[in-house]
């Protein structure tokens, strides 16, 4: 193996650019040629492919987003859209692919290597933490960090008011991110996709709490009972408790990465290029407990990762 790419896809996540550098600089290390795909799938269909090497990966490891952009590419979805970017890589003379992104991204290397065996080895990178294959998802640190940050802030208002505040976070169908934030900020209800959520029980606790006391409720976007509005409406409707709503939205996907996501990130990045030189194909390398792992792609999205259970324990514990 002589040139390999990598690019970014899917949601972006603080981290990627370390990933990126990490796999630039193994691959030199081996003595191989690193190219990166600019846009994601939709960049390797269209074969917008630079030269990297050490001085293009200077100075990116504490820069949030990607340098090398992103997409959600709908025509790499389709085996059109695929053929189209294998005719590019060979073109290209590249022979392998390092992919850092989400499930997206995963369920297209996967369909890539099924038609193609074209060799693909991916990196988690996604603020959802919703991979199974891997304790931490690239950029979740940072975006926990970034969601205490902002919570601090809304609780200080909250307390001057006495007022009820939902704090929507990212996270579409798993509740990482709710979880451990609302764990880390004290709130005095969680609601996550996870588990069932009961209204009768937030409305206990706003009691509990006292009439016109700061009250912190945290709900993760893809909660069965719906968004902050919606769970908002309904404490008005249902309970009359009036609430201020905040979506905290896509500030958690940028800013600097945590020390956590730079190491992982790079960790992970030198391990891909390792997996690659070694024959590994298909699989997304992760860390669980400390230990490199290798989980085919298909079960990074079809095993779902559970919540931690301490962590709901400590929820309710600690109210
Ligand atoms: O997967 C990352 C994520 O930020 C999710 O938490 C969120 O549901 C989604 O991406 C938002 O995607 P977009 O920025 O494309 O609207």
């Amino acid at each position: 193996m002589k040139r390999i790419a990598v690019l970014t896809s899917g949601g972006d996540a603080p981290g990627m650019n370390a990933n990126v550098r990490a796999v630039v600089r193994t691959g030199r290390h081996f003595g191989l040629e690193v190219f990166g795909v600019i846009g994601g799938y939709a960049g390797l269909i269209e074969g917008k492919f630079i030269t990297l090497d050490t001085p293009q990966t200077a100075n990116i490891i504490a820069k949030g987003g990607t340098i090398l952009k992103t997409s959600r590419s709908k025509e790499f979805m389709q085996p059109g859209g695929r053929m189209a970017a294998i005719n590019k890589l060979k073109n290209a003379g590249i022979e392998a692919l390092v992919a850092c992104g989400g499930d997206g991204t995963f369920r297209g290397a996967h369909a890539l290597w099924l038609e193609h065996k074209f060799p693909i080895v991916g990196t988690p990178g996604t603020i959802d933490n919703d991979l199974f294959g891997t304790d931490y998802t690239i950029g979740y640190d940072t975006a926990i960090n970034t969601c205490a940050e902002a919570i601090d802030k809304i609780r200080d208002t909250a307390e001057s008011h006495g007022r009820v505040f939902i704090i929507e976070v990212m996270g579409r169908h798993a509740g990482f991110i709710a979880m451990d934030v609302g764990v880390s900020c004290g709130a005095e209800f969680i609601a996550v996709p996870e588990t069932v959520t009961n209204t009768d029980i937030l409305y206990q606790r706003i009691l509990e709490n006292g009439k016109n006391k700061r009250t912190i409720v945290i709900v993760g976007e893809g909660d069965e009972l719906g968004d902050a509005q919606q769970l908002s409406l309904l404490l008005k409707e249902k309970y009359d408790i009036s609430s201020h709503v905040t979506i905290l939205g896509h500030i958690q996907r940028g800013g600097s990465p945590t020390v956590r996501d730079r190491v992982l990130a790079s960790r992970l990045g030198v391990e891909a290029v390792k997996a690659l030189l070694n024959g590994k194909t298909d699989v997304m390398v992760g860390e669980i407990n400390h230990q490199i792992v290798y989980t085919p792609f298909e079960e990074t999205w079809m095993r779902r990762k559970p919540l931690r259970e301490y962590l709901i324990e400590l929820s309710d514990i600690l109210v």
